[in-house]
């Protein structure tokens, strides 16, 4: 009796197992392995670089750009000039000059951690007059695609809630959930206070706009970046986070960055191409990170017209 249970029940799970496989998303991009591969070459020309002896000295402050990844730097790092490296906790910067301004280049490591340290140790070390984030991201509503860009108006902690209670299996309902934001340096009372979304400097945006405005080989939008230690693909909830918060795009550090902007009194921009968009397709380009870099090159060279001014 027992043997005929155990033999049945196999065979219901049998039965039942594949439907329910079927459900289930059929697999989760292994992202950092197409990164890393992508960015092998520039791993490479990294160690050839002249490796900095004592502290950075310039008389002019440079423009801090920083990327998270090979893919997201190489570009930036051979545009410079007398490129030399420094390395602080692990986190490679590569100051040089690019059209005769003083530029450093952040490799800040992916997320939203390794974001706020790699700026913090710049800030620090090389007292930047301005901080452009950028890289890649993916897009949330079917819109935009590969290769487009966002310029990012604001930023948003798309990590930062506070749910309301449900009991114990009740289920999830992620539309019960409130932004509660992440806490920066508020100078007009001297406390630190939480900030729901960190507003690009009005220069950078400027600029930025103008260099789409002249530039039509690129795609470009204005629109605000959703940055969280997570790569999410339920297309249901990027369309709450859209439809709530008007974001275009996710990714792991614009908003940590812009947070520590803000606690330096430092104007800030992130600036991001799509590498991928789960709402179009289940592709993943890190490759694009290219044309994030050229768009950025070319606002750097107007914001410096500008500062100079
Ligand atoms: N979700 C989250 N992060 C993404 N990135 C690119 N696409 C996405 C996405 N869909 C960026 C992040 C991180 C790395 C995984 O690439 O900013 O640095």
């Amino acid at each position: 009796m027992k043997k005929f249970l155990m033999v049945i029940c196999a065979a219901l799970f049998f039965m039942t197992a594949p439907a329910q496989a079927e459900n289930l998303p059929e697999t989760i991009i292994n992202a950092d392995d197409l990164a890393d591969e992508a960015g092998e070459v520039a791993e490479k020309f990294y160690t050839t670089l002249t490796k900095a002896k004592g502290d950075y000295k310039s008389k002019v402050r440079p423009i801090l750009i920083e990327g998270a990844m090979n893919t997201e730097t190489e570009i930036l790092i051979r545009a410079l000039e007398n490129p030399v490296a420094y390395r602080d906790f692990n986190y490679l910067f590569v100051a040089g000059t690019y059209k005769n301004y003083p530029v450093v280049v952040a490799r800040t490591e992916q997320g939203l951690a390794n974001a706020a340290a790699s700026t913090t140790l710049a800030i620090k070390k090389f007292n930047p007059i301005a901080v452009i984030n950028q890289g890649t991201a993916g897009g949330i509503t079917p819109e935009f695609n590969i290769g487009d860009i966002v310029i990012g108006e604001k930023s948003i902690p798309t990590s930062a809630y506070k749910t309301a209670k449900s009991l114990k299996g009740a289920g999830v309902d992620f539309t019960t959930q409130e932004m509660r934001g992440v806490y920066a340096y508020d100078k007009a009372t001297g406390k630190f206070q939480p900030y729901k979304e960190y507003l690009a400097d009005p220069t950078l945006l400027k600029v930025a706009q103008n260099v789409a405005d002249a530039h039509k080989e690129f795609n470009v939008t204005t629109g605000v970046i959703g940055s969280a230690d997570w790569w999410m693909c339920w297309i249901d909830y990027m369309d709450f986070l859209h439809e709530k918060y008007g974001t275009v795009c996710e990714e792991m550090e614009t908003v940590a960055v812009a947070q520590i902007c803000q606690n330096a009194g430092l104007p800030f921009i992130g600036i991001r191409v799509l590498s991928d968009n789960i709402t179009i397709n289940d592709d993943y380009a890190p490759r694009s990170a290219t044309v994030a870099q050229d768009f950025v090159l070319l606002v750097v060279e107007d914001y410096i017209k500008a500062i100079r001014k």
